[in-house]
């Protein structure tokens, strides 16, 4: 039999909990031995779950890395600017860890935690969840095979969902670059770090531009309210409203009988009545035009590559689908890629040959993503495989340093030089 890999999860939100739920439905593979989680209905969730004694159900990173060293891995899902410490500490115990992205908003902690990972000899795997999915393992293999000949050119979309924005980046937890992270870091590295893998070379320029446009309190509708439980005679024609956003959700459970994503942001329940206390009384019930956030809705990044390839990035709220579409451009042919409708389209210059991949569709999140990263995670540590994994965070960095330079050059309008970036920030 092969050997059970023991975990334990620092940080048991929306993210812990899709980790802890993959453990339960795999236990063959894997069992989770203890967590850390300050919010006590947070915590009892996944310890009810997995039955895991009190003294290793903590209330902090620091009291369950100060027990030693518990268990073979650590999948950190902190929030993003709460990965350095525990992170650091994991590693300098000796755990393989499983971090969420981004691995921080600071590139000198990047840079420090893949010099500790080294250091302790140990793997340190960022949760890029879509290098794992079925899809874009099909782009990928398209390339590879030479289909549509060299890269030219990318055009790549990042269509947030115009209730995915409102719920994540104006009322929830990435609503402020300060707290958080910048959007096109704290959404958008995904998109980056796909690109870099479908581009493989080093970025050169980078610009961008965007805007807060739409969610502050200067376009405010007439009458709109403070919360969307008060009276609020904008409600009728708001495509915001709290009530009908999550009320659409009520069915939408984990395997522990109690809400998923998203209605999990709001409470750890499973009732209507949970749900309605949280829109009355939480930050996900606030007028989407009268919240403290300042993240864009908006942005495009344009990209330049040492081997010439141009990419042109969108990342945009007003979709009303959450997917991905792009068109790479190739010498001999074109692919074009729409997640939402899981179509793959190869279509070749000489010989006008069009051919449709529709790859494996997976309910569970990111197109099969979520379990992907863990699932791989758990054989290249289980395995000590050798080679590095397709997301260790020395390949994810790139991402993160596009990002952070095209934040920058958003803010200052000026084209941004990749290597001076990383020189004036390393
Ligand atoms: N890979 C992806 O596709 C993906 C998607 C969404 C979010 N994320 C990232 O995952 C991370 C977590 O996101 P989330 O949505 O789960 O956030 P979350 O806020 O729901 O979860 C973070 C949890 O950390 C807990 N926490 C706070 N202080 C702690 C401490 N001292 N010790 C232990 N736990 C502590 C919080 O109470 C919270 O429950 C973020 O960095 C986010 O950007 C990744």
């Amino acid at each position: 039999m092969q050997k059970k890999i023991k975990a334990i999860i620092i940080g048991c939100g929306d993210r812990g909990l899709i980790y802890a739920n993959y453990i339960k439905e795999h236990d063959n593979d894997a069992e989770l031995v203890g967590i850390a989680e300050p919010i006590e209905s947070r915590r009892k969730r996944i310890q009810k779950l997995h039955n895991i004694a009190d003294s290793v159900c903590v209330n902090s990173y620091e009291d369950i890395l100060a027990m030693g060293k518990v268990a073979d891995v650590a999948i950190i899902s902190t929030q993003d600017k709460m990965h350095f410490a525990p992170t650091m500490k994991a590693l300098e115990l000796g755990y393989d860890v499983l971090l969420e992205k981004p691995i921080s908003p600071d590139i000198k902690e990047c840079i420090a935690m893949i010099q500790q990972a080294k250091k302790y000899d140990r793997k340190l795997v960022i949760c890029h969840v879509l290098r794992y999915t079925p899809f874009y393992t099909q782009v990928k293999n398209i390339l590879n095979q030479g289909d549509i000949g060299e890269i030219v050119s990318i055009q790549h979309n990042e269509n947030v969902g115009y209730w995915h924005q409102a719920h994540s980046f104006v009322r929830g937890h990435w609503r402020d670059s300060q707290e958080s992270s910048p959007m096109i870091l704290a959404k958008s590295c995904h998109d980056l770090d796909l690109i870099q893998w479908l581009v493989e070379d080093q970025c050169k320029n980078i610009s961008s531009f965007g805007s807060l446009k739409v969610f502050n309190s200067k376009n405010a509708p007439e009458g709109a309210a403070k919360r969307c439980t008060d009276f609020c005679s904008a409600r009728e024609n708001c495509a915001y409203d709290a009530t009908q956003i999550y009320y659409r959700y009520l069915k939408t459970l984990t395997i522990d009988g109690n809400f998923a994503w998203p209605l999990n942001s709001l409470t750890s329940g499973n009732t209507r009545e949970e749900v309605t206390k949280a829109i009355e009384e939480g930050p996900y019930g606030r007028c989407v035009y009268h919240c403290d956030n300042n993240v864009v809705d908006h942005q495009v990044v344009n990209l330049e590559y040492n081997n010439g390839i141009t990419v042109a990035f969108s990342m945009c709220a007003f979709t009303n689908f959450i997917s991905r579409n792009t068109q790479i451009m190739g010498t001999l042919g074109e692919l074009q890629c729409d997640t939402q409708t899981n179509k793959i389209v190869v279509r070749k210059f000489r010989t006008n040959d069009l051919t449709e991949y529709n790859p494996t569709v997976y309910e569970t999140g990111h197109g099969g993503g979520d379990d992907g990263v863990l699932r791989d995670f758990i054989i290249y540590v289980r395995d000590n495989i050798k080679s590095t994994s397709i997301t260790d965070a020395e390949i994810s960095v790139a991402s993160h340093v596009i990002a952070l330079a095209a934040e920058e050059s958003r803010v200052t309008e000026q084209v941004i030089t990749y290597d001076d970036f990383y020189n004036r920030n390393s």
